[in-house]
């Protein structure tokens, strides 16, 4: 597992595979104290590799190898060789079998990667080099096998065996013991490969496809968690139904299993027909999951769902092209998610996790294309970039092309690449194939990392009514990339006059109707457009929709914020107007004296807000959030955490201040609305209602702590019931603080994704969560650190979301991270890995804390033994 030195793999070194595995024949010998894995694998050379006489190399990891035979003769010291990482025999026939029979040990395994257990089960992830943890294979996507696998376990302990595709024969063995074994028809890489065997009760239901074949669905979950399966099902169903209708994709086993297991890496995994999630990723019940948390789980049920066949059927033909699963995958969860729910929340929600996470992503050390070039370790690749860019760029194909071409594109993709391993560039070239459209200078988004910059000036000509905007592209140089050339951006925009009404586009030397929105195409650094025919100056709405994934500057005025706020068509641009304008008051405060005032049309424009009974009440509650410190960070050059933590205090108490009947008004119109429902109307309500209550108990009203404290007892759920709770902590209320979160821990304790939100409400906030008590939380007899999930609810929620208490300018934050990177770099790498990457932004901050950061990450670099993933993360990040 360690190197000290590892190595760099290079996507222009790609070659094919030498060999060639057509079937796989598992049988898994499951004890507590391990076991033991009988593989045999039917090989044969591969006719397009040209090397000859090449000598079969399987990847390995942590396998203890017992025997190996070829044809059936035991291969003897010397006709094989164990490098510990690899299996290599230097000498095999064009066809053969070979048995290789491992032993590993699942109850030892700390890294979550390959067989492991999981509170009494065992359970798999193989994704993406696991199952190199199992047994010698070589675990590379482009292998493609049919799979068997026979499960023998204890049958009281581990009445359920599962593994992918049909099951198709089980029965009785001695000693108490039993096997099923499974076969899957489809040719799949290792990394799809799924095992779970435990003591889980069965949920059932049913889905009939739109040729009329009856697929059985299955949910396992540990017996306490027999009533939090519904809302996943019935989103199942809804994902099943929605590729056939929107991509005209039917599933294609007899069953679909969906598993649940409370020690993840991640959050959930595509194993062909066996789904396993994390937990808090698939159960939910009205009292214990969130709004938020119900459509998280939605959509990765989706997303998962929807891998088989944007990522099982068609895969990919090396980890460099993870994208082309992930990516498109993603913009096909993101398509559901809005046709479930409001459309333009969930593109602001995007937007925000794309500008607040990616781009500060794209501008940091570990900055990589959504093709990377090279990686040391591919898990540090499951990145913001990969997933959410790597969605966008397929939206933004999308939006070119059309529904139609696009569906059309997508048809002919499956149709083509069908059972195949292939690249992010076999995407986009069905993608041209079927649409006429020339896509050359689009593929620059697959290879450029770095977010553009598109900055805009306009002038207007009062004589002639030319409007004429200038719009610059460039992109930033990132590590290894420099000097890039310009790419191909859908830049939505529209024109408002004075009165709010949208103004025809109208292209010089254009003839017949203008449009009242267009899509311009950006190829070129420089492109100069020459608008005809306005008699006013009119206000831009630029990038509507967020149609790409870039940085846009232009110099608004207040005044024309406040007037694309509350009058521009594009929900979105309305928005994002709010957000710009919250960020220029808040940025014009950070660091100015005490005495500095705040902008009081704020104050009135969210006022309007609150009191605009017209506008979509979802929209509205998203546009009462305050711009998040972490996006305020991103945007400054050199970020002043306490300052602009200051800044943003003050701007929310002197809203809260300005505010307090409308907020109390709003928090009254929102509350007892009937039966707990999850249109986006009622999560609208919850929300308006919550934030109320947040901004009131900001400021001590003792109106609004009566009201928390009625609402933390009475709620029905627990979104409403958490709202409360997080007002309460966020509070100065400091004995009703203790009171509410001793109340909630015990009433949820034995409720572990209930007790992972109580610790993040802490460790998330600056008054409950300063390291002291950050340090009691990971003493708390329910904190575990063999759990990634508390791992993540109290060491990720205090550095990623805490950061005024973690950028304590005394250093303390950032050495507790080093200390607990350190800690888990042992057990964990994966999650050590990705815990690093506050850290790893260093060059982001002002000097006193940029200092500090850079001389944790040496303390994790001087460790000793420092596992691939967190060398990886830390030597780039200091380079
Ligand atoms: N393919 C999974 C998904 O996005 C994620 C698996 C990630 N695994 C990992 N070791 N990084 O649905
Ligand atoms: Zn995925």
């Amino acid at each position: 597992m360690r190197t000290n030195q590892p190595q760099t793999i290079y996507l222009s070194e790609y070659k094919v595979p030498a060999y060639l595995v057509d079937q796989v024949d598992l049988r898994f010998e499951l004890f507590e104290d391990g076991a033991r894995v009988h593989s045999t694998l039917t090989v044969r050379r591969n006719p397009d590799s040209g090397e000859s006489a090449a000598p079969l190399f399987l990847h390995g990891d942590s396998l203890q190898l017992e025997s190996v035979a070829l044809n059936g003769s035991p291969l003897r010291t010397g006709e094989f060789e164990d490098r510990g990482d690899a299996l290599v025999v230097p000498s095999v026939p064009e066809k053969f079998e070979l048995q290789v029979v491992t032993w590993i040990e699942p109850q030892n395994n700390t890294r979550l990667e390959g067989l492991y257990k999981s509170s009494g089960m065992f359970c798999t992830q193989c994704e993406a080099e696991g199952f190199r943890c199992i047994t010698f294979y070589p675990d590379r996507p482009d292998v493609m096998a049919r799979f068997r696998t026979r499960i023998e376990a204890d049958k009281s302990a581990y009445p359920v065996l599962l593994s992918n595709g049909n099951p198709v024969d089980n029965g009785e063995l001695e000693n108490g013991r039993h096997f099923v074994t499974w076969e899957d028809p489809f040719p799949k890489p290792a990394y799809l490969f799924a095992l779970v065997a435990g003591d889980l009760v069965e949920k059932k239901d049913t889905f009939t496809t739109c040729s009329g074949r009856n697929i059985d669905l299955r949910m396992y979950v540990e017996p306490r968690n027999a009533k939090k399966c519904d809302f996943a099902m019935d989103a199942l169903k809804r994902s099943m139904r929605w590729d056939e209708d929107v991509y005209g994709r039917e599933y294609d086993l007899d069953i679909f299993m969906i598993v649940a297991v409370d020690d993840f890496n991640m959050g959930a995994m595509e194993n062909k027909g066996l789904n396993i999630f994390n937990s808090s990723c698939v159960l939910a019940s009205q009292e214990t999951a969130t709004d938020a948390a119900f459509q998280r789980i939605e959509a990765i049920v989706a997303h998962e769902y929807f891998h088989n066949w944007s990522g099982n059927r068609v895969t990919c033909r090396d980890w460099f092209q993870l994208s082309l699963k992930e990516g498109f995958t993603v913009f096909r969860d993101s398509q559901f998610s809005a046709d479930m729910g409001s459309p333009t929340v969930k593109r602001i929600e995007d937007a925000t996790l794309l500008r607040t996470a990616q781009f500060a992503e794209d501008a940091g050390p570990m900055a990589h294309p959504v093709r990377p070039a090279s990686y040391m370790e591919i898990s540090n690749f499951y990145t913001l970039t990969i997933y959410e860019k790597g969605a966008e760029v397929v939206r933004m194909i999308h939006n070119l092309l059309g529904d139609e071409m696009f569906r059309k594109g997508s048809d002919l993709y499956f149709q083509r690449h069908d059972g195949q391993a292939v690249t992010t560039d076999d995407f986009v070239r069905a993608m041209e194939d079927a649409s006429g459209r020339d896509l050359g200078q689009f593929r620059l988004w697959y290879e450029q990392a770095g977010t553009p910059v598109v900055s805009v000036s306009d002038e207007y000509d009062e004589s002639s009514g030319i409007y004429r905007l200038t719009v610059r592209q460039s992109i930033p140089d990132t590590p290894g990339q420099t000097g890039k050339k310009p790419q191909h951006i859908p830049f939505a925009l529209g024109l408002l006059g004075a009165d709010g009404q949208p103004l025809p586009l109208k292209l010089s030397g254009e003839s017949g109707e203008a449009p009242l929105e267009r899509v311009l195409e950006l190829s070129q650094a420089e492109h100069c457009f020459e608008f005809e025919g306005l008699s006013e100056r009119p206000v831009p709405s630029l990038l509507r929709d967020f149609s790409a994934p870039v940085r846009v500057h232009y110099p608004w005025t207040r005044e024309q914020l406040l007037f694309l706020m509350s009058h521009d068509p594009d929900g979105f641009n309305r928005w994002d107007a709010g957000q710009r304008l919250a960020v220029d008051v808040i940025q014009s405060l950070v660091g100015a004296p005490e005495s500095a005032g705040v902008e009081p049309r704020l104050v009135d424009a969210y006022r309007s807000l609150l009191q605009d009974s017209e506008l979509d009440q979802a929209l509205m509650a998203k546009m009462l959030q305050l711009p998040s410190e972490a996006y305020l960070i991103e945007l400054a050059e050199q970020a002043d955490v306490a300052a602009i933590h200051q800044a943003r205090e003050k701007v929310l108490g002197y809203l809260a201040e300005g505010l307090r009947d409308e907020l109390m008004a709003c928090y009254r119109r929102n509350v007892g609305q009937g039966d707990y429902q999850l249109t986006p109307e009622a999560i609208a309500r919850r929300s308006l209602r919550n934030t109320a209550l947040g901004w009131l108990l900001h400021i001590g009203d003792q109106e609004a702590l009566a009201l928390a404290k009625e609402q933390f007892r009475g709620a029905d759920n627990m979104t409403d019931r958490l709202g409360a709770l997080r007002a309460l902590v966020n509070s100065d209320f400091a004995e009703d603080r203790t009171q509410a979160l001793e109340a909630f821990y015990k009433r949820f304790s034995d409720d572990p994704q209930v007790v992972e939100l109580w610790f993040s409400v802490q460790a998330s906030s600056d008054r409950a969560g300063q390291l002291p008590q950050i340090r009691q939380l990971l003493d708390h007899p329910a904190f575990d650190w063999k759990n990634p999930n508390k791992v993540r609810s109290v060491v990720g929620a205090f550095a990623a979301q805490n950061l005024a208490a973690f950028h304590n300018p005394d250093g303390s934050g950032y050495e507790f991270l080093a200390e607990q990177v350190c800690r888990l770099d042992d057990s964990n790498p994966q999650i050590a890995a990705r815990l690093v990457a506050p850290l790893t932004r260093w060059r982001k901050f002002a000097p006193g804390y940029s200092k500090q950061m850079k001389s944790a990450l040496e303390r994790i670099r001087d460790k000793a033994e420092l596992s691939r993933d967190v060398y990886e993360v830390v030597h780039k990040s200091l380079a």
